[in-house]
């Protein structure tokens, strides 16, 4: 069976943002948006200034773009954020700023990152860069590394399934890599991360990122030439420190209520 008639699930995957599904009119009003000026007299057809952009919102369109279910509500104004923002404020002033001018971040390829113990809300504050990206209209991947890089190894599969893959994940206005340094490293993951970020670093494309590690030890963990470039690209890591936040949201599930303390002798009738 060829891979033309079963994509992988990379090729698969859709997005959404405001371009997904319809076509744009011409920004440059040259075009009826198809992305081609066509001559009547001559009957000839050439590129529109607007082709390049419509074919990057393509490719983008093609990358896991979803806020998933559990962050899809996220807000300045709701719990967790407005927890977060009691105890780091300065945290969510950096997110906030960066939110205002979030079109002139994008375009001229500036990022941020967060960097924490566990628990603490940094994909929770990534996912609102995501969301205002999204809302802005522009094209987002959200990914958390581990499952990037299954993804990339499932492109292997077909021939130039994995340089397209890279190509649509270097053409995204914005890509949001979850939990950098929880991959398992060898030397082709490292490898795979460093093309990924080099190439969003020359052509200047805006990463968010979320981390447990700082960026010394990230650089040890990552490599120093992939991670002198995200520092280039998002500055220095907002950090989020403190407890597991989970712990306190965990379920009182029926076992731990006094009955699951008695002993299995007791429930014997
Ligand atoms: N300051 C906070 N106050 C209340 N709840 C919080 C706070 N920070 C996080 N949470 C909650 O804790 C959980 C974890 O948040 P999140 O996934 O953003 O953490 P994280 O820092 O990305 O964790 P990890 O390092 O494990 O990826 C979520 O349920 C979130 O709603
Ligand atoms: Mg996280």
């Amino acid at each position: 069976m060829s891979t033309d008639e079963h994509p992988p699930a990379h090729a698969r995957l859709s997005v959404i943002g405001r371009s997904a599904g319809r076509a744009r009119p011409c920004p440059f009003d040259m075009c009826d948006g198809t992305g081609f000026v066509v001559d009547e007299q001559t009957n000839t057809a050439s590129d529109c200034p607007c082709r390049a952009g419509r074919i990057a919102r393509v490719r983008a369109a093609q990358l896991e773009g979803r806020i998933p279910r559990r962050y899809q509500g996220v807000s300045f104004e709701r719990p967790p954020v407005s927890d977060i923002a009691r105890t780091a404020p300065d945290q969510i002033q950096s997110i906030r700023r960066y939110l205002r001018t979030i079109e002139q971040n994008l375009d001229s390829g500036r990022g941020l990152w967060i960097a924490g113990d566990v628990g603490t809300g940094k994909t929770t504050l990534a996912m609102l860069v995501s969301k205002g990206a999204l809302d802005a209209g522009r094209s987002v991947a959200i990914y958390s590394l581990p499952r990037l890089l299954n993804l990339l190894r499932e492109s292997l599969a077909s021939e130039s399934g994995m340089l397209d893959f890279m190509d649509r994940l270097t053409a995204v206005d914005l890509l949001h890599l979850d939990d950098l340094g929880a991959e398992n490293q060898t030397e082709w993951v490292l490898e795979q991360l460093y093309s990924i970020v080099n190439a969003r670093y020359e052509a200047q494309r805006a990463i968010v990122a979320t981390t447990n590690l700082m960026p010394d030890a990230l650089a040890e963990h990552l490599g120093p030439r992939t991670v002198s470039r995200l520092v280039e690209i998002c500055g220095d890591p907002i950090p989020l420190y403190g407890c597991d936040r989970r712990l306190e949201h965990r379920p009182e599930f029926p076992q731990q209520s006094e009955h699951a303390l008695l002993g299995a002798s007791d429930l014997r009738p």
